[in-house]
């Protein structure tokens, strides 16, 4: 069952989004609907996400882990790293803003669709945050940070990646061929990240930057590639509106950079271990 914590019943897809419509219409509605169009065929393409989720697990010490635990992965996805969460801890609430995203699992998994910039979780309450490859969509990292850390019970942890600006370039770089529009998200710098991370409260165990690339045989597949990830939604006022032509797609491709006839998707990623005193 998917659930809607805020409300307590279970909710409907309508009443999921007549909820988002109340926050940021034009960003929420649009990451939902992308992020809900890429569900079914999100694990086919999610290479690089797997990559991170890999490495932040490889933070976790599993020697403070234990089946007391409660865990909520943020922005879960189609529960790819459920299974794995639940070896860990012994209750892992997956929160997704895309209600189709929360369609995969088991029988018996915790769902909750919300906005993980409204979270509906009670103060201290919480033992763990884990969140990859997905708080680079909130509306305020900032505040995000801060609200998690009050959600974590004293004691609890959080382990988050996030994209940082620098991702994508190689897009950026073929769309610039093709107008002044922004054809990508605009990610926070790493700079912001970690005055967020310092203003928070959080004590911070590891901060590690890292760069993330996926090769594709052809510039048309790599920018497939991200549309594939549900991650075409763009968040600044110069985001281009309606669909490609064919001949825009085919300039773009032609101005892809190519590195040993490979087109590169590169990712610029922070991963943080914080600690709520
Ligand atoms: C790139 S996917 C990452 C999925 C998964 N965590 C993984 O490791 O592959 C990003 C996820 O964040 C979700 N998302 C985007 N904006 C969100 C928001 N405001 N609140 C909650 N989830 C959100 C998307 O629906 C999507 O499922």
């Amino acid at each position: 069952m998917i659930a809607h914590a805020l409300d307590i019943e279970p909710v409907t897809k309508a009443a999921a989004t007549t909820q988002l419509k109340r926050l940021n219409p034009a960003l929420k509605k649009g990451a939902q609907v992308n992020f809900s169009k890429a569900a079914g065929n999100y694990n086919t393409h999610a290479h690089v996400q797997k990559k991170a989720a890999d490495d932040l697990f490889k933070l976790i010490n599993p020697l403070a882990c234990n089946k007391n635990k409660v865990c909520v992965d943020l922005g879960a996805g189609p529960l790819v790293n459920t299974q794995q969460l639940q070896r860990l801890y012994g209750t892992v609430l997956s929160m997704d803003l895309s209600f189709d995203m929360l369609k995969s699992g088991n029988e018996g998994d915790y769902k909750i669709c919300a906005d993980m910039d409204n979270l509906p979780l009670q103060a201290n309450s919480i033992d763990i945050i884990f969140s990859n490859f997905a708080v680079q969509w909130s509306a305020n990292f900032k505040a995000l940070l801060q609200s998690l850390y009050g959600v974590l019970k004293p004691g609890g942890q959080a382990y988050i990646s996030t994209v940082v600006e620098g991702s994508l370039n190689e897009i950026k770089t073929a769309f610039a061929a093709v107008d002044s529009h922004n054809h990508i998200n605009t990610f926070n710098a790493g700079d912001y990240i970690n005055q967020s991370v310092q203003n928070s409260g959080f004590q911070v165990n590891r901060v590690i930057s890292k760069t993330y690339t996926d090769e594709y045989a052809s510039a048309l597949h790599a920018i497939r590639s991200i549309k594939a990830i549900g991650a075409t939604t763009q968040n600044t006022a110069n985001t281009r509106q309606g669909l490609l032509t064919r001949s825009a797609l085919k300039k773009a491709c032609a101005a892809y950079p190519l590195i040993n006839q490979k087109a590169c998707v590169s990712y610029h990623v922070v991963l943080l271990s914080l600690n709520k005193a």
